[in-house]
């Protein structure tokens, strides 16, 4: 009896702990600590660290949670939507989680004193989101969910005909902030996640304060059913799948070896025998003019070799294809538009154990390569330049340096091939590409229209590329025969061992 007396009493207490009542003067504390130099001290989004961020930190005097679980109309959220939002964070924004940070009633604090910012620390949502029945994922939906998605340019509309977010619109947020729809294959950009449920959510209620609509408004022409929105959040997590992450691990381009000629089309099937590596794009904040507004965060490159030549094929998403001098590309741009662009760097003496490099255009004593390609003008046809350069100021161009490039633009990814002769006959200019050897490389892209140009754009820091040598036959044989007699020889020990006396007995 006193045991069960105990266990109640245990419960009681924990669960008193656990739901302690929201109290103000804590949230404020902390807020003032964490959260002022964005939110800013009114709650309005001012904060002093505020200026650079796109998008904007959340004004919260207007009460536009964008994530919420409430109805449409439904203009409160629920205590659990701003929770989840605080303790996850907002990938792909400047919002971090802070559940490693904060305990769960720090967050609860928090959560009331947002509120007070809009007044609505007394209100109780009255509308919830209708689930009905949740349909699970299969090729069967996906496909209806794939229809939809484009039937009357539905989602395309704005996200693109493969979700890259390229569908040409420019859009603003109801603060005035620019806002691009989602890239709905990078998972990674996902404000809450990509699990069928929460894009469901969304595509329920949209997304408040912006210009991602709400489908399941009697009042629009583009409604869909509770059955037709899982089966268009079935597609949309399909689509997130589809994307190219990148895997920390993987930082060594696999060039493969062929035979015959390189293909000259980044649609050849020849590249399915080259593996796909992906990095991380980061602006560049290190030599002024620093560039803080990047619109592209990764790319992915490829590499194929004969006996002559190398090629690769290097691919990102970028939302706008940009053209100066065309009438429609400028509409979407920003002021100052110049062509896309994308660099491939090498360091002109393989670095094989030695010093690297900086990263940045290289230096005095480890001069690089730059292979520059550039997409052209309404005018002038796409171009690739050849340069070496020992440091940002110190960059000669070269009249011919053997590389030929070309570009392609498809619905929101950019895939363009360079090619050159693996050894030249300048070797005191030019790196010679050799088999097995492991030779750093690193990515400079340019998105025109986001007016990146010169030092403003997006890089990647030194990762590897590794001509690998054939996989032929006869080796792979070799290796199996080595195992076989391995394993022989010891069972042979084990058995022998088993017979002999013991040793030193
Ligand atoms: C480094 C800047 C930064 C800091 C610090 C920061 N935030 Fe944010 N926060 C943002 C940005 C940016 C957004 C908007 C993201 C978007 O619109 O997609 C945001 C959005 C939010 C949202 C909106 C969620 C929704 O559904 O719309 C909440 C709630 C929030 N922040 C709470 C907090 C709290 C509480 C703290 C302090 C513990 C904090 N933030 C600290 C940048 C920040
Ligand atoms: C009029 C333009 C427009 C249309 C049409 C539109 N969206 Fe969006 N969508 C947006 C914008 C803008 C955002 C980004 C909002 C933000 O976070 O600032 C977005 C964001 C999203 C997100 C991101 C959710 C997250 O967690 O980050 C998903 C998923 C999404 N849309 C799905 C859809 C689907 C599915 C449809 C069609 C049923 C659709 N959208 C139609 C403009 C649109």
């Amino acid at each position: 009896m006193i045991r069960w007396l105990v266990v109640i009493a245990v419960i009681f207490f924990a669960g008193a702990a656990a739901s302690a009542p929201a109290d103000k003067a804590r949230g404020a504390k902390i807020y003032i600590q964490r959260c002022l130099m964005c939110h800013g001290e009114d709650g309005d989004g001012g904060g002093p660290g505020a200026k650079r961020l796109n998008p904007p930190p959340r004004d919260f005097t207007e009460a536009l949670y964008k994530f919420k679980t409430t109805g449409t109309d439904e203009p409160v959220p629920n205590d659990d939507d701003i929770l989840r939002m605080i303790r996850d964070g907002m990938p792909g924004t400047a919002m971090p989680g802070w559940k490693d940070i904060l305990s769960e009633q720090d967050i609860i604090d928090l959560v009331l004193y947002l509120k007070i910012f809009a007044e609505i620390e007394e209100e109780k949502p009255e509308e919830q989101i209708d689930y009905g029945t949740e349909i699970a994922s299969s090729p069967e939906s996906i496909a209806a969910g794939d229809k939809l998605f484009h039937e009357g340019e539905r989602c395309s509309e704005c996200h693109g005909r493969d979700g890259r977010g390229d569908a040409v619109k420019r859009l603003k947020d109801d603060s005035g902030a620019r806002t691009w729809p989602r890239n709905l294959t990078k998972p990674w950009t996902y404000r809450v996640s990509t699990q069928p449920r929460d894009i469901y959510r969304r595509i329920t209620t949209g997304i408040t304060g912006t210009q991602m609509p709400s489908f399941a408004d009697p009042k629009s022409k583009k409604k869909l059913s509770i059955e037709e929105r899982w089966q268009v959040a079935n597609y949309v997590a399909s689509l997130a799948a589809s994307g190219q992450p990148v895997r920390a691990e993987n930082t060594v381009i696999k060039a493969a070896r062929i035979v015959g000629a390189l293909p000259a089309k980044p649609g050849d099937a020849a590249w399915d025998g080259a593996e796909r590596t992906t990095f991380f794009l980061l602006p560049q904040i290190i030599a002024k003019p620093r560039f803080f507004t990047p619109s592209n965060d990764t790319i992915t490159a490829r590499a194929l070799y004969n006996d002559d030549e190398i090629a690769f094929l290097i691919e990102w998403d970028d939302r706008t294809k940009s053209i100066p001098g065309d009438a429609d590309a400028a509409k979407i741009a920003e002021p100052d538009m110049g062509p896309d662009a994308v660099a491939v760097q090498l360091p002109i003496e393989p670095a094989d154990g030695s010093e690297k490099p900086y990263f940045i255009w290289g230096d005095a004593t480890h001069p690089v390569n730059l292979w520059k390609w550039q997409s052209g003008t309404t005018k002038a046809p796409e171009t690739v330049e050849v340069m070496t350069a020992r440091g940002l100021g110190n960059v000669d161009k070269r009249a011919n340096g053997g590389v030929s490039a070309t570009g392609i633009y498809d619905n929101g990814i950019w895939r363009v091939i360079m090619k050159r002769a693996r050894a030249t006959a300048d070797a005191g200019k030019d790196l010679q590409f050799r088999e097995g050897e492991f030779i750093p490389i690193a990515f400079s892209a340019w998105d025109g229209s986001n007016g990146e140009n010169d030092r403003s754009h997006t890089l990647t820091t030194w990762y590897w590329l590794q001509l690998k040598p054939e996989a032929g036959a006869k080796p792979l044989l070799a290796g199996i025969l080595t195992a076989l007699i391995l394993a022989g020889l010891l069972i042979w020990w084990a058995r022998t061992a088993k017979a002999r006396p013991e040793s030193g007995a």
